[in-house]
């Protein structure tokens, strides 16, 4: 079984539910307290093993690649000022073993797409997906680590699920297991934001996947589905034809960083656990409750 080495990060979404913030810089540069989106889940992949990082980007994607550059003005100031923390908090942001490629996606039509334009980087050998508007904590096992042992177990492409309210079936992938009653096991179909009254189920995906190269032979065929964009869950359906796919249940919270409520609510919660100002943050949100 091949290790998985890479991780594509599609980054090159409009970002519209985020306007105006997003509207001259990505919403994976958005902070959570103090580290961008895009970095929790570059941590996450680097924690998994991973050892090729692939940035599928579009316009005003360029402080992305920035972020992940040395940084030798900033680098030399802190130097210079003796602030080895703050130094060795911008150096380590992606460790030596591990390396950046960038792509870039030129026309938002969608996220299929966007992982389809990956293709010639990841080449024949099973890799993630992690979309890193999906904040998913779990301080001691990442979610794209508790998959990486799931597909060894299961040898097939895994999708991260969870089970959302009935009447939020529209914003996610949904799956039916084979056997139904269980919360994780292997599909037997899975459709694109399904309105409440026909979706199969409640176990969404959620923006994180390991999938065989052979997804790519369907994405190149896949047409403009659910809002007119190519979807991967439309891909993964035409997979099913040919080989299994496992949705796993991974352990962790997730937070939705793409919408206004889910960002904030990331904000909150992970700013009262922060090292630094966590105490003193708790204090504050509790002094709002009286
Ligand atoms: P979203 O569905 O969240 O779309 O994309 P979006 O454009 O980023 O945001 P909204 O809905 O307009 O607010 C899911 C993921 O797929 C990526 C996004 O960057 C995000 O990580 N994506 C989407 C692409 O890389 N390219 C696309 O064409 C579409």
């Amino acid at each position: 079984m091949k290790k998985i080495r890479k991780a594509v990060f599609p980054v090159a979404g409009l970002g519209t539910r985020f306007l105006p913030a997003t509207k001259a810089s990505p919403k994976e540069m958005l902070p959570v307290v103090d580290k961008p989106l895009i970095q929790y889940a570059v941590e996450e992949a680097v924690e998994a093993g991973i050892e090729q990082l692939i940035f599928v980007t579009g316009r005003n994607k360029r402080s992305i690649p920035d972020h992940f550059d040395k940084a030798y003005e900033l680098e030399a100031e802190l130097e210079a000022k003796g602030k080895d923390k703050l130094l060795k908090l911008i150096q380590n942001i992606v460790p030596p073993h591990v390396s950046c490629i960038y792509l870039r996606q030129s026309e938002a039509l969608g996220l299929g797409h966007a992982v389809l334009c990956a293709k010639p980087v990841v080449g024949d050998e099973p890799f993630s997906v992690i979309l890193a508007d999906d904040l998913i904590d779990n301080e001691n096992n990442g979610c794209v680590k508790q998959m990486v042992e799931s597909y060894k177990q299961h040898a097939a492409s895994i999708l991260a699920v969870q089970q959302v309210e009935k009447n939020e079936t529209d914003k996610y992938g949904i799956v039916s297991l084979k056997n139904k009653t269980d919360n994780e096991g292997f599909i037997s179909g899975i459709v694109e934001k399904p309105a409440p009254a026909d979706a199969p189920s409640t176990l969404a995906v959620v923006g994180r996947y390991i999938l065989n190269p052979h997804i790519f032979h369907f994405l190149e065929k896949t047409q403009k589905g659910a809002g007119g964009e190519i979807q991967l869950t439309d891909a993964i359906a035409d997979l099913l034809a040919d080989e299994q796919v496992y949705a796993y249940e991974f352990d962790g919270v997730r937070y939705d960083c793409g919408s206004k409520l889910g960002y904030l609510q990331a904000s909150v919660e992970l700013g009262m656990k922060h090292p630094e100002i966590g105490k003193e943050f708790t204090q504050y949100i509790n002094s709002l409750k009286k």
